[in-house]
């Protein structure tokens, strides 16, 4: 049965903080059926893990009847191939943050999907127009009617984390991204319960062309000994009302994928505001990832 958006189902790629929140709004408040991808059978397992906890504890609170929530979570079926996501009438991608892996997954899906699917990318400041054009096929010209079409169908659907929780959703059209395509895209952000607004396909769109200097400005205060971590944190949170400090948000976000953005702003503008703090990149450097691999500018020990 077609649902309010016209999507029979969708597939999320990838199930990191992300793909498994964009899947668990999915199946939860636009009631659309998911197939969820990842190379990682952990990745996998851990996000499944997360996703009953989630369903447990709005069923325990009476947000959600236990009948909905078993619902919910028998519409989640897990892939192990992009050729299995052949009949699906969209896909969001949620991978890492990096050009040529979003590339080759988006050339690949459009060898695989029927032109009438979207392909929508839930990149945090990559180019979509770029993410669009890696749907050409070898010797296919972007000028030519099959070129226009599976480049057309091609979108930026830019969740926040964590996705059941933060009410945002950013469309970001490509250059070559169809009305119909836009107005699928948001009518299916509107069913999972977001409210929407629309940004150009600049470096880091509005969101992150905002957030990731102000998180990067705080990184070289205690980079230069301006201020400790707790009481940069701690000027945010009681000076200003932010309900994580900068340097806590960073970690909350991923300090590699805070990092590949800044770099992204720096590159796509060449100008030298968006520099990364040599801080955040040596944090990367040592594999301090943030709250996902349990060390950060804080610990997390449980991680
Ligand atoms: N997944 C799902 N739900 C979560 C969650 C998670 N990882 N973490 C917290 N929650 C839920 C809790 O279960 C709780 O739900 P309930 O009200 O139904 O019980 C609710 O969020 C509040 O949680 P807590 O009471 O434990 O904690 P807080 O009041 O401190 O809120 C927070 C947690 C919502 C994460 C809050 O600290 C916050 O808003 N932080 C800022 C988040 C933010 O700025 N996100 C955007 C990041 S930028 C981004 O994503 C873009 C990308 O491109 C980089």
């Amino acid at each position: 049965m077609a649902l309010a958006h016209g999507l029979k189902s969708i597939g999320v790629l990838g199930a990191g903080q992300m793909g498994l929140g964009i899947a668990f709004v999915s199946a939860v408040r636009a009631k659309v059926p998911v197939l969820l991808y990842d190379k990682s059978k952990d990745q996998v397992a851990k996000g499944l893990a997360l996703m009953d906890k989630l369903l447990d504890k709005d069923v325990k609170k009476g947000a959600l009847q236990s009948a909905d929530a078993k619902e919910a979570r028998e519409r989640v079926t897990v892939v192990d191939s992009l050729t299995a996501l052949r009949d699906v009438g969209m896909t969001v991608e949620a991978v890492s943050e990096n050009l040529q892996l979003k590339q080759a997954i988006f050339s690949e899906l459009a060898a695989t999907l029927p032109p009438s699917a979207i392909l929508a990318t839930n990149t945090s400041s990559i180019s979509v127009t770029k993410i669009a054009a890696s749907t050409l096929q070898p010797g296919q010209s972007a000028a030519s009617e099959e070129g226009k079409a599976t480049a057309s169908r091609v979108v930026g659907l830019h969740f926040f984390n964590p996705v059941p929780v933060m009410k945002l959703v950013e469309l970001i059209p490509g250059l070559q991204t169809s009305s119909e395509t836009l107005q699928t895209a948001r009518s299916f952000a509107l069913a999972c319960g977001k409210e929407v607004t629309m940004s150009k396909d600049v470096p880091g769109f509005v969101s992150n062309a905002l957030l990731m200097p102000f998180i990067n400005e705080a990184i070289m205060c205690l980079e230069k000994g301006i201020a400790t971590r707790d009481d940069i944190d701690k000027t945010l949170k009681l000076g200003m009302n932010h309900p994580m400090g900068p340097l806590q948000l960073a970690d909350f976000i991923g300090l590699d994928t805070c990092l590949a953005i800044q770099q992204t702003l720096y590159q796509g503008t060449a100008d030298s505001k968006y520099r990364p703090s040599v801080l955040l990149e040596r944090m990367v450097d040592a594999q301090w990832l943030g709250k996902k691999n349990g060390k950060g500018f804080y610990d997390y020990p449980s991680a």
